[in-house]
This record gives C-alpha cells, structure tokens and sequence, in this order.
C-alpha cells in the first residue's frame, strides 16, 4: 500500500519485547525497563494476524526487533509462522548476537534470511562500558555462529559515539576485509532518554570515510580508489562503500545529518502493540486486542498517517518520540 506521498510500505519491523540483556547507554536506562505486565504484550496469535494484514497490504519484508528478540522464549517457532505467511519473502532478525551460539542454526532451519548485529567496539572494556553488563566475547561467539550456520547477509551496526569509538572506526571497518560482514556506522539518534552523552559524541558518519582514506593514503596510486560507493539500493537506510579488496560493505546511516524519509518503505509495531507511522513521531496507533479486520482498518490509518519527514534532529532537538530505542525497535 502506498502512502499519501506514494511512498510504498513493504517493510514492518517488528519489536517483540522491550527486554534485553544488555544495557547499551544510548538505548536504555541502567536499571532496564519496568517490565510491563503479560497481558500488556501481544501474543504469538496476535502478532501472526498482524503479519499477515500486513502482507495482505503489500507488505513482504519483516524484522524481528527488540529490545533483544533472542530473549523471546518462542523466537524461533514465530520465524517459522511468519515465514508461512503468504507474501511475505523475507524475514530479518536485529541483535547484540549474544544468545546465537545457542539458536542460530534453529533460526536457520526456521527459515530466517538475514541477521544484523550490533556492535560498537573491538574492546572488550569498551564493550563492557557501552553496554553496562556486556561480554565482548559472547556477541564475536554469535557473530561466527552466524556465519558458520551459512547466513549469507550479516551486517554489523556500529553507532558512532565521538571520544568513544571514533578511535576505531577503520578497525571496525577493517572486519570487511577479514569477514563478510558488512559493518554499517549509524549516527547516534538523540533518543527521549539517551544517556548522558555531550554535544561532542554526536559525529557525522561522513567522519568514516575521512578516517579511513587518513589510513590507506598512499597505499593505492589513487586515493579515489581506497574506498568508492556502490550502487544506492532504494528504501535502504545506509548509503554503501566498499574499501578497496574488501569482501563486504561499509555503509553510513546518516540518521541525523541527512534522513532519507523521502525513500521510507517502513511502519513499525511496538512489543505493546502500537503502530508507529514514524520512527521519530509519538503518534501511536494501537492495534493489540483488535482482530484482523479491525487490525487492518489500524493498519491502513497508520500508513496513512505517515508523515512527509520528521523534525531536524540535534543534541539540543531531540526525536519527537516518547520512548526510548529499546521501546521502539530502531
Ligand atoms: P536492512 O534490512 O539490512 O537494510 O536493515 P535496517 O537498516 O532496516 O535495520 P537495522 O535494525 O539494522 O537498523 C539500523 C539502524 O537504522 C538502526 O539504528 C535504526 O534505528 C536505524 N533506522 C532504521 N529505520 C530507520 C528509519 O526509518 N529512520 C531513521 N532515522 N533511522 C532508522
Ligand atoms: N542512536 C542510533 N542507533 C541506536 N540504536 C539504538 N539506540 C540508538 C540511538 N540512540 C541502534 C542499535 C541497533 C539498532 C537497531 O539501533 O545499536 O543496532
Ligand atoms: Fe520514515 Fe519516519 Fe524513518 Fe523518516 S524517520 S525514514 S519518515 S519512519
């Protein structure tokens, strides 16, 4: 279904719980979430009926979010329902990967496409920092098991934090010569409640490719030849490089200094199930109790609903969302 701007709504992410077993900083506060009573939450039914309205509307690409998803006890019998439903040809799954030692080859057989990781740091006390209570070593375990159980597309996250990681920008970007992972840097959202981050942690992504031709001058007979853009792939967030020999991609998701609301595909529901038109909007439209003919009438109000763009983002505007990163699904 198009919106009123003819944008085509084809992708819905979906936050299956504000949980998770990290504490990243920028996403949710130290002490976690007041954990919402059960019936609060959508069901494994309701979200299937959910899925399938939305591939009824045109939608056919779907993301698992969370919170972390891994932590849902039913995620890989709710892959393979999704995966049922007509129309719907392909199921993604973003996370801190900590829990895929234990599930990637279930998920796999499930019928899940593709995995996004999150991952802002090679060091393992910078790790442990970011994310309160992470191990570095469990989230590099599950990005291997994600790549030895024969998923083809992972993608690591990288949200860029000035005077944190900016120091390891080309480290990171260096995984796209050992591993194919793309490894995309996303600019750090100023959330409802972010964490305490100064005016100087928000750096444009256009930093990375500075960094990175600092390091590799003189290493190619043309500096224009050490990393150049690939093909723009429309409703993607991420505008795509590739370094010189590497095996995958790096990617700049300009979430803050350039949005790209003009090629949105997307409508999001929440684990507490409402639809969010707009990642950075607070209208909210719940869907939760409803049965499909009524989540359908919810469902083409929300898409309708979609605004042009959001507001300009900054350390002093902040998004326009009551509801921090975990609450939401990214
Ligand atoms: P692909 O399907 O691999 O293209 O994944 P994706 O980029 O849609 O999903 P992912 O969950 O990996 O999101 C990456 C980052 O992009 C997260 O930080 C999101 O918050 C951010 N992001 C995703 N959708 C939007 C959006 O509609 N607007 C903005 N501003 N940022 C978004
Ligand atoms: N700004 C930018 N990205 C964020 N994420 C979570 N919170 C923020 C924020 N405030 C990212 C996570 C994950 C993705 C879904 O969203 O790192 O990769
Ligand atoms: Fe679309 Fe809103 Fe995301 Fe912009 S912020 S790309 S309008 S969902």
């Amino acid at each position: 279904m198009r919106d009123i701007f003819k944008r085509e709504i084809k992708y819905l992410r979906i936050s299956l719980t504000e949980l998770c077993n990290l504490r990243c900083r920028y996403c949710m506060p130290e002490e976690g979430v007041c954990k919402k009573s059960h019936e609060e939450m959508m069901t494994q039914e309701e979200i299937i009926a959910a899925v399938k309205v939305a591939a009824k509307l045109g939608v056919t690409k779907i993301r698992l979010t969370g919170g972390e998803p891994l932590v849902k006890k039913d995620i890989v019998q709710l892959v393979s329902r999704i995966k049922e439903v007509n129309g719907i040809e392909e199921i993604c799954l973003t996370t801190n990967a900590s829990l895929l030692p234990k599930y990637a080859a279930d998920l796999k057989k499930a019928g899940l496409d593709r995995i996004n990781i999150s991952l802002d740091t090679l060091n393992p006390d910078k790790f442990k920092f970011i994310t309160r209570v992470g191990e570095l070593k469990d989230t590099l375990a599950g990005i291997d098991a994600a790549l030895n159980t024969g998923f083809k597309k992972v993608k690591i996250n990288s949200v860029l934090i000035g005077g944190f990681n900016d120091d390891e920008i080309v480290d990171l970007a260096n995984l796209t010569l050992k591993q194919p992972t793309d490894v995309r840097f996303i600019e750090l959202m100023p959330m409802y409640d972010s964490g305490d981050f100064g005016k100087d942690a928000f750096i444009p992504s256009t930093v990375v490719i500075e960094k990175i031709k600092e390091v590799y001058r003189g290493k190619f007979e043309n500096d224009d030849d050490i990393i150049k853009e690939v093909t723009h792939k429309p409703g993607g967030v991420a505008r795509i490089y590739r370094i010189n020999g590497a095996m995958a991609d790096v990617g700049l998701i300009s979430a803050v200094s350039n949005h790209f609301c003009s090629e949105c595909n997307r409508i999001r529901l929440t684990a507490d199930g409402k639809l969010k038109p707009c990642l950075h909007s607070n209208q909210e439209i719940l869907i939760k109790g409803l049965d499909e003919k009524a989540m359908e009438e919810k469902f083409r109000e929300a898409i309708l609903a979609k605004p042009e763009k959001h507001d300009v983002l900054s350390y002093e505007s902040r998004s326009h969302a009551e509801r921090n990163m975990n609450q939401i699904g990214g």
